[in-house]
């Protein structure tokens, strides 16, 4: 039996699933899951001593690969000090401050340990804003495992959401309305039903849970209308683009592309913590004046801003700035779905496939979808297939349809080549 295995079994009686979060645990897929013990760079490596190019990066963070010097230095001068105060220290403002440096749409931001953390704390924020309780998110957009969020749609636009996980009782899904992503005629119809009752809508400007699926420009131009119309405040997830998909984030792509583009209040978190348990949220001095203890919104965390995750965030949001960063991770990610798209072509296979700055989405279709339902189309069984082959090649794919892949300042042309030469065989 393979360590891998031996791990797994063990792993299971300890842990349900032998898992702490249920895509590791490789369901989706089949197989056993890779217990890893240790990265370098573009590289994981597990406990069968195989080495894996990585195109996870923790589901995000890890934008500069694994181990980067200059992160590494920052979290053991940082660890020396002392692991957490529970006091404040001058780190969080210096993180603060670069993170509202880049960000032009907030004033202030609050650190807190988790991206569910923080969009849970923005949607409290929102209600306690606004004083109104309902909101919408999109079908196909995660925001974390708050009750009020795992939520699938109702039967009509005039009935609110049913819980998507046994353990969150009706009545906490009942002010959550869930909308098909990219549907304009759905949204008019939304905010003509219940525009003055909604505190916010929350959504993921590019949805890296359905793998990757931008929202539509015009839909993002007319939602902002919305929501300014209705007195609706407008939450971007940037848990998974912020800082990923460029140096503005996704909010920065929306804005060159839409005029005056800001939302109200936008959330972090993966790369602001360089792969530590770190997430923010942050919005206008107007808007946050309504957290504790300016305000009635109560909000907290033993963990937030933890001196040794604000160290590793911080060295890595100066390594992202370092000129022509974006530009090379751009041109990486591109040559990586350039050739997949090439490779799958040269085989028949319908294949479409999109990125923007170290992170990029496939599928197994001819068009783009632009919304879950289509997205959930895919042939699983040659995704599974696709997946295995390229796992035992030793490239690391997200091992489920529906997710995102991330490309890493470390990985190397040969990496992408190798990844190219194992697709070709995989596709085969
Ligand atoms: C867009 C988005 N929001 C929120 C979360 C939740 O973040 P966390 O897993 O840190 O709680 C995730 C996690 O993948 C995410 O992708």
């Amino acid at each position: 039996m393979s360590q891998n295995q031996t791990l797994f079994e063990r792993a299971q009686r300890v842990i349900p699933g032998g898992v702490n979060s249920p895509v590791r645990a490789f369901r989706a897929v089949g197989g056993t899951p890779r217990f890893i013990t240790r990265g370098d760079g573009a590289y994981i490596h597990d406990a069968d001593g195989q080495r894996y190019i990585d195109y996870i990066g923790s589901w995000g963070p890890m934008i500069l690969g694994h181990g980067h010097p200059a992160v590494l230095e920052a979290v053991i001068s940082a660890a020396r000090e002392g692991f957490s105060y529970g006091a404040p220290t001058e780190r969080e403002i210096e993180l603060a401050e670069e993170i509202l440096k880049l960000v032009p749409s907030m004033e202030q931001v609050r650190l807190v340990s988790s991206g569910t953390e923080a969009t849970m704390s923005a949607i409290r924020l929102a209600r306690g804003a606004t004083g109104r309780s309902k909101f919408i998110k999109f079908e196909g957009c995660y925001h974390g495992h708050t009750d009020a969020l795992l939520v699938k749609a109702g039967s009509g636009l005039a009935t609110f959401g049913h819980p998507t996980s046994a353990g969150v009782p009706e009545e906490v899904a009942q002010h959550t309305l869930v909308l098909e992503f990219n549907h304009l005629a759905q949204l008019e119809e939304a905010f003509l039903l219940h525009g003055k009752s909604l505190a916010c809508v929350i959504i993921e400007p590019i949805a890296g849970n359905m793998n990757f699926v931008r929202t539509q420009v015009a839909y993002m131009k007319r939602l902002r209308e919305l929501c300014t119309e209705y007195g609706a405040l407008l939450v971007l997830d940037e848990v998974m683009t912020g800082f990923r998909v460029g140096l503005h984030s996704a909010q920065g792509h929306y804005a060159q592309l839409i005029p005056g583009f800001k939302p109200d209040i936008s959330v972090f978190g993966k790369v602001i913590g360089g792969g530590m348990p770190l997430a923010a949220f942050g919005a206008s001095r107007e808007i946050m004046k309504h957290l504790a203890p300016l305000g009635g919104v109560y909000q907290a965390g033993t963990l937030s801003g933890n001196p040794v995750a604000t160290a590793c965030g911080l060295a890595t949001l100066r390594e992202i700035q370092k000129p022509g960063f974006f530009e090379a991770l751009t041109a990486k990610t591109r040559s990586l779905v350039d050739g997949l798209a090439a490779v799958a072509k040269e085989n028949g296979v319908p294949f479409s496939v999109d990125c923007e700055g170290g992170m990029f989405g496939f599928f197994l279709m001819d068009k783009l979808p632009q919304e879950y339902q289509t997205v959930m189309t895919t042939d699983k069984e040659r995704f599974n297939h696709f997946f295995h082959a390229m796992l035992d090649a030793g490239v690391y794919l997200a091992p489920a349809l529906y997710e995102a892949g991330f490309v890493s300042a470390a990985h190397s042309d040969a990496d992408i080549a190798a990844t190219l030469a194992a697709a070709k065989h995989a596709l085969r």
